[in-house]
């Protein structure tokens, strides 16, 4: 069906790192009450995963944003969509990313965040792309380091399509 995607992580790879991102994450919390944070879309399936791992005493919030691009090329431009339904003040919050790039969504949404005084803020990336990074963002928790290749899959996107795929892939014959 995906004749032109080479898988580039692993369904049971990938599975295998939440386990451990979700341990590591409980093992310096701990709070009865975080937040998790869903940055919706590309982040569903690894929010969905992680939050099993974390287990009790979480609750689930949602952020809408997008990088305004098509294709492989974001525009630079952060659009805020959709915010969460309830207040963070005084609480722990984990912002759930698919992915860091140039870092500028990330770099965002903890300052949106911050200002609305949570009592800790922590990020945790799936994929991390070190290489393409324009704006330094503290990210405390990263799955995968990756280089600078366009991904898609478990989440993440191109032009809306494979999100619904369970591992990471990359196009074969390059990326633009
Ligand atoms: P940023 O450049 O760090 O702001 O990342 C912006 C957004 O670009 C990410 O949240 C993803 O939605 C998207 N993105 C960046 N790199 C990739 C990729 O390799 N595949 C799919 N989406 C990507
Ligand atoms: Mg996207």
């Amino acid at each position: 069906m995906h004749e032109q995607i080479e898988v580039f992580i692993t369904e049971e790879a990938i599975q295998a790192r939440v386990r451990e991102l979700g341990a590591a994450i409980r093992a310096e919390l701990e709070t009865e009450d975080l937040l998790v944070v869903c940055v919706l879309k590309g982040s569903m399936l690894f929010f969905a995963d992680l939050v099993r791992v974390l287990g009790d005493g979480v609750s689930f919030d949602y952020i809408a944003v997008s990088s305004y691009g098509t294709g492989t090329e974001s525009s630079g431009r952060v659009r805020f969509i959709a915010d969460l339904s309830q207040s963070i003040e005084g609480r722990d919050v984990l912002i759930v990313e698919d992915i860091v790039d140039t870092g500028r969504t990330l770099k965002h949404l903890r300052t949106i965040l911050e200002a609305r005084a949570p009592k800790s803020i922590r990020a945790v990336t799936l994929l991390d792309k070190p290489s393409r990074r324009v704006v330094e963002v503290p990210v405390e928790h990263r799955g995968f380091e990756i280089p600078d290749a366009f991904v898609v899959g478990y989440g993440l996107d191109l032009d809306e399509k494979y999100r619904a795929l369970p591992y990471i892939g990359v196009f074969r014959g390059g990326n633009s």
